[in-house]
């Protein structure tokens, strides 16, 4: 599966002949100055939870590719109301059959709100299942056992886990993320976007080695086969 890296927590991957953008935040971020939101490709957007750093140009890629945004129930809500046409509202534990195969939203342990202070429900995580293959992104959230829930229901190839530490797992945490749901290879995300998430990168790929996990941190704009 092709998987491209858009800085902060987005990133699209390519499934069953379809685009699956997750939590787009491009034009707000600094680090992403290279990356051109308004030619990125979609057909679905996957949305974990209502913060900024997650949702900023949902809106605009929604409105011009027609992407189907599949989000927790009140963050599915909120872009309906902000004129997304394609808004598949879910919540925890549901999963449903699409185009490109099976989604299922995850628990994840986090915070949920909107830009404009409307309550976001829960934050979630997903696992999408496919003829290419299935993987999971556990969205910004901290370690928890529920994780291990994963790997009894489905075989993954990779998983895409945030490593920044302070406001979600840090590398430690996620690599044991990893032994929870049964895959030793993680795309790390939401590092360096902000001061608090300054990743070491060595020392994150040490601990990755160490642990015979293969910890892949591609550059903002680089797609890579995972
Ligand atoms: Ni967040
Ligand atoms: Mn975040």
């Amino acid at each position: 599966m092709k998987f491209t890296y858009y800085g902060h927590a987005c990133f699209s991957v390519d499934v069953a002949g379809n685009t699956l953008l997750f939590d787009p935040f491009i034009t707000p971020n600094p680090l992403a100055s290279s990356i051109e939101a308004d030619k990125i490709p979609a057909d679905y957007i996957l949305v974990s939870h209502g913060h900024a750093d997650h949702v900023a140009d949902v809106v605009s890629i929604a409105q011009r590719t027609g992407a189907t945004v599949i989000a927790p129930f009140e963050v599915g809500d909120w872009f309906e109301k902000k004129g997304v046409k394609n808004v598949q509202a879910m919540n925890h534990g549901g999963a449903d059959e699409t185009k490109f195969g099976r989604v299922k939203l995850t628990a994840a342990i986090h915070s949920s709100s909107m830009p404009d202070g409307t309550y976001g429900g829960n934050p979630c995580g997903f696992v999408v299942e496919s003829t290419d293959g299935n993987f999971y992104y556990s969205g910004d959230s901290a370690l928890t056992l529920d994780m291990k829930l994963i790997q009894e229901q489905t075989q993954l190839r990779f998983a895409v886990l945030p490593v920044g530490d302070f406001f979600t797992m840090g590398v430690d945490d996620a690599l044991r993320a990893a032994e929870f749901v049964g895959t030793n290879k993680i795309v790390g995300v939401h590092y360096d976007t902000f001061p608090p998430i300054k990743l070491d990168r060595d020392a994150a790929l040490k601990a990755a080695r160490r642990v015979g996990t293969e910890l892949l941190l591609p550059k903002i704009g680089e797609s890579i086969e995972v």
